[in-house]
């Protein structure tokens, strides 16, 4: 495996598999990766001649109140499971790589990005978008892989492609569970064994809003209602719960199979997860 710190040697490169005619899957990551990554790097090696991950806590896409400093990071791990996966290269960029000193210039994706996640994180979507972006102009994939635990990230990003022409696939993997049901994430690894037994209940509460619909509850209101009192029964507080149309992400009233999703934000004791499920 290859592994590129500089954007003009990862580029480089890139430009040299694309005139051997390979097509060029990335999978854009913050590191300190889990079974979930994994299962996107597999992803795009089924899809693609070569694939390319990105480790990169990205500074712009956090809050000065959010857990930038603290992100875990664990470089030497994340490169060894990417090798063993079989990722062609790995591109570990500093911020001062990534981004000139006097950077002034964002991407933002102006309406998707607004509700859910961006309600609660104004900023957080334009620096996805920005360092998004930046990545596709440097590696050029033909593909991208993203997972679905990010739902509005993957939507947001969508977008973005449509409206810039930017011309690549965009793949959204499903959601990775530990066998007990709590989705896997970086960020796991804050909770507590309280607070991680309590945080089943978000699955869990997802799991039970799925079966409602397949057995015809149709009522996005009385969904909701029973996923925040299942959650906040355990302790975890929804920012939201929200059931959606699954590509505008807009609230509906009455759930449409196949073309719905059900998304949540819970907090206890500081921190703050997310999940979600399609309908
Ligand atoms: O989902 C993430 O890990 C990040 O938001 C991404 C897409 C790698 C951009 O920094």
């Amino acid at each position: 495996m290859e592994t590129f710190t500089s954007p003009d040697e990862l580029h480089a490169w890139c430009a040299a598999q694309k005139r051997l005619g390979r097509v060029i899957g990335l999978v854009p990551t913050m590191g300190s990766l889990h079974e979930g990554h994994l299962s996107l790097i597999r992803l795009a090696k089924e899809k693609c001649d070569i694939v390319v991950v990105s480790i990169f806590v990205n500074p712009t896409q956090f809050a000065p109140n959010e857990d930038y400093a603290a992100y875990p990071r664990h470089e030497e791990d994340d490169l060894a499971l990417c090798r063993g996966v079989g990722a062609d290269a790995a591109y570990l960029p500093t911020p001062a790589t990534m981004y000139a000193e006097d950077a002034s210039t964002w991407v933002a994706e102006t309406l998707l990005a607004k509700t859910l996640e961006g309600a609660e994180r104004p900023t957080h979507f334009r620096g996805v978008c920005t360092v998004v972006a930046k990545l596709f102009n440097i590696v050029q994939p033909d593909i991208a892989v993203f997972g679905q635990k990010d739902f509005q990230q993957v939507a947001v990003i969508r977008r973005m492609v449509r409206d810039l022409n930017f011309p690549i696939q965009i793949i959204r993997a499903p959601i990775v569970r530990d066998p007990d049901g709590l989705a896997k994430s970086s960020r796991n690894a804050y909770l507590t064994p309280d607070a991680r037994e309590a945080a089943l209940s978000l699955s869990r509460a997802l799991r039970e809003a799925a079966a409602a619909v397949a057995a015809g509850e149709r009522d996005a209101r009385r969904l909701e209602a029973a996923a925040r009192a299942a959650t906040t029964a355990s302790g975890w507080i929804p920012d939201y719960v929200q059931v959606i149309d699954a590509e505008t992400l807009t609230p509906i009233q009455t759930v449409l199979p196949g073309a719905s999703a059900m998304l949540l934000a819970c907090r206890r004791d500081g921190l703050r997860l997310i999940d979600n499920t399609l309908l």
